[in-house]
């Protein structure tokens, strides 16, 4: 079975779910269907191919859907369980890295808790590189597991009501999925989170320019009668630098038996997992529960994913002209220990921010 690496231009780097086009997209998903329906056609697509496993975080699901794909697909894994066990333990950076593991693979995935370092490693990277999560901003393959579910669970994904329930600021999988929703028709959007954990600003203004509606709002509650898909996250723990905040916060939303009863009947729930205690365990026997499906799903696009970017030809990352060092205030950013970076600006709606990480450089006025 060939598959349609010809589809994707060269030297491609999976950062965000914009560096797929929406054609790139319908191809993606159609040929994960004839993954699902056919997988053995595909057992051989990889042979020869290596994948770098980066991460530098821990993960349940994209580390093992990933290393599953891969090998489902012919190939295999090299990298390490532990980042202790790598020189990174001895200071080495994330470009020495990167430049290393780009010479004994043909495609890396990286998941960091810095954000903007899957970026900042691309530009290194002479085999294409895909974002497994960097940190509190972004997760594309989480976005692609999710629209895969949704179209096999829900058959579209325009003209959907989806609502988003929990730490809407922290959760990368949320902006992920909120800026790919974007690029569909007619989503209305429901967000629901505590005032403390709202969406960042970036994804406010790509909300307004996209002229979908949304809603923002704190209770769960008023708005499950009247959506299609519901997407639940947990209260992110790491990402709070004051536990006595992430103690008020936690347990905020449960989603329990009797919320369920006042959802549409083809209403899916959904969550990225891992859940701590937002969904009660009694809701798993629910039929419109479709979270753990929704990671089995996530292992078939990466495998349609790997196939179309495992075949690319070798190349020098592109840099960026070198300049002095970016002024970024989100102290999570890469650019706060990774010091030789160039300085890279963009501009999301006419708002100047870090091309690592989108934090706007300035406070709007
Ligand atoms: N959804 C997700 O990214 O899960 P892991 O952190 O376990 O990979």
């Amino acid at each position: 079975m060939c598959c349609d690496t010809e589809r994707m231009s060269p030297m491609r780097h999976i950062i965000d779910f914009s560096d797929i086009t929406m054609d790139e997209w319908h191809m993606l998903y159609k040929q994960c269907c004839d993954i699902i329906s056919s997988p053995e056609d595909f057992s051989h697509v990889c042979s020869g191919k290596i994948m770098g496993s980066l991460f530098f975080e821990p993960s349940t699901r994209t580390n093992f859907s990933f290393r599953a794909a891969m090998q489902r697909l012919g190939g295999t894994v090299i990298g390490f369980a532990d980042p202790q066990s790598s020189s990174v333990s001895k200071g080495e950076s994330l470009k020495d890295t990167v430049s290393m593991i780009s010479n004994y693979a043909d495609l890396i995935c990286m998941r960091s808790p810095v954000e903007g370092s899957a970026k900042a490693a691309s530009m290194y990277s002479t085999v294409p590189l895909i974002n497994a999560g960097d940190g509190g901003h972004l997760h594309p393959t989480q976005t692609l597991t999710d629209l895969t579910t949704i179209m096999q669970k829900r058959g579209q994904i325009d003209g959907l009501n989806i609502a988003m329930c929990g730490d809407l600021k922290n959760g990368r999988t949320v902006h992920s999925l909120i800026k790919a929703l974007c690029r569909f028709k007619n989503i209305q959007f429901y967000l629901v989170a505590p005032r403390e954990l709202t969406i960042p600003p970036y994804i406010r203004d790509l909300l307004t320019a996209s002229g979908n509606k949304f809603y923002e709002v704190t209770g769960l509650d008023p708005v499950i009668s009247m959506i299609d898909v519901l997407y639940m996250t947990r209260i992110q723990r790491e990402r709070f630098s004051n536990m006595r905040e992430y103690d008020r916060l936690k347990g905020i939303y449960i989603l329990d038996t009797k919320k369920m009863k006042h959802a549409r009947k083809d209403m899916i729930v959904m969550h990225p997992l891992p859940r701590v205690d937002e969904i009660e365990q009694a809701v798993d026997d629910d039929p419109r529960a479709v979270y753990f499906e929704q990671a089995r799903y996530g292992m078939f696009i990466r495998m349609s994913l790997i196939c179309s970017l495992s075949h690319l030809p070798r190349e020098n990352g592109v840099l960026l002209p070198a300049g002095t060092r970016i002024k970024c205030k989100n102290p999570r950013c890469v650019t706060q220990t990774e010091k030789y970076l160039p300085k890279a600006v963009k501009e999301n709606y006419g708002v100047k921010c870090c091309a690592y990480c989108d934090k706007e450089l300035k406070a709007k006025k």
